[in-house]
């Protein structure tokens, strides 16, 4: 399987990182991997024969883009030439959110599902801008799109929804979808400390988006919840539809004070049939969504099953490689069943 990847920051390394340790598990799914091209700021790195992940983790580290690959390094080659140059079966496309315009990433997926290509990506701001039309392109073309790294990191979420609740309708989603605020919301209450210092906090550990205000003012948690929204409860819905609260103007004393009444503030994401909304809210204390740290939490309420509700930690660059490496499973069994 020949893979072009778009985007060399701290999910498309860790992916192929992964990739290489994961050699035997891929073989054993028929899966023997082959990354023909790689794509960054800088330009690209493209081999046909398959470049070496320790080689292109190196020239990342010690020159800043892989375009420095000897030999089949490319300065400035752009993501959109690789993917209509380089031939290959499946796209990862996981360049930066840009809640904009959606791109690169936008461009980058329709570009390769027009190529033929089936296309995996964590990259949350085209599917929350353009669900319905990326979903119908791919499907005109006869080729899977799959995002599962969008939503919960390593978390099967979206296929916790899609696969176990096949059988049953899914009423709504209500969950703790942003591992930042929710680091933060959980560091004000255990320590007492405010949120700027809290904020800082999760930017070193690497939670935050590139711009943090995508996490504190509740754009990453809408993006995921449009994500949803679409694909569990299959609403036709976009960013523009949610209505978004975040956390910035919690104070410590408010915190303190829901704690004195045996509650946590969260930033909660819901979506039915009507409504699509993000915003602080108490949580019980011992109640399933009242989780910690980095964690996120996904309760489905379904007309049969009742409520159940799906725990993990929501970011990380390993934790999304190893929902990018489920997504190539799929789209391996799916093609081979057609
Ligand atoms: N910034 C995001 C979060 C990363 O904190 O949840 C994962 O989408």
């Amino acid at each position: 399987m020949r893979i072009i990847l778009l985007g060399f920051g701290k999910v498309g390394q860790s992916f192929v990182r992964l990739l290489s340790e994961a050699g035997l598990r891929l073989l054993s799914h028929g899966i023997r991997p082959r990354i023909v091209a790689v794509a960054d700021r800088g330009g690209a790195a493209v081999n046909l024969q398959g470049l070496n992940v320790e080689q292109l983790l190196k020239v990342k580290r010690e020159r800043g883009t892989v375009a420095a690959y000897p030999e089949h390094g490319r300065p400035n080659l752009s993501g959109l030439e690789v993917v209509e140059e380089t031939p290959g079966e499946v796209v990862v496309e996981v360049t930066p959110t840009n809640l904009r315009d959606g791109e690169p990433g936008l461009s980058h997926i329709m570009a390769a599902l027009k190529a033929g290509k089936h296309v995996i990506t964590a990259n949350k701001a085209p599917m929350a801008l353009a669900f319905q039309a990326l979903m119908e392109l791919a499907e005109y073309n006869g080729l899977v799109l799959r995002f599962s790294g969008c939503v919960g990191g390593g978390t099967p979420i979206l296929d916790f929804a899609s696969r176990c609740l096949v059988g049953d309708r899914i009423l709504s989603v209500r969950g703790v979808l942003n591992g930042t605020t929710n680091y933060i919301l959980t560091r004000m209450a255990e320590s007492r400390i405010g949120f700027e210092e809290a904020l800082r906090e999760a930017q070193a550990l690497g939670y935050t988006e590139a711009d943090p205000s995508m996490d504190v003012d509740g754009w990453d948690s809408a993006c995921k919840l449009v994500i949803l929204a679409n694909w569990v409860l299959k609403r036709r819905v976009k960013l523009g539809d949610v209505k978004v609260q975040g956390i910035r103007g919690i104070t410590l004393e408010e915190i303190m004070e829901e704690l004195r009444q045996g509650r946590q503030i969260k930033l909660i994401a819901y979506a039915d049939m009507e409504t699509l909304k993000v915003s602080p809210e108490p949580v019980p204390v011992g109640h399933p969504l009242c989780v910690g740290g980095v964690l996120n939490a996904v309760c489905f309420t379904s007309q049969y099953a009742g409520e159940e509700t799906v725990v993990g930690k929501g970011a990380g660059g390993m934790e999304t490689a190893s929902a990018i490496l489920r997504d190539l499973i799929s789209i391996k069994q799916q093609v081979r069943g057609s």
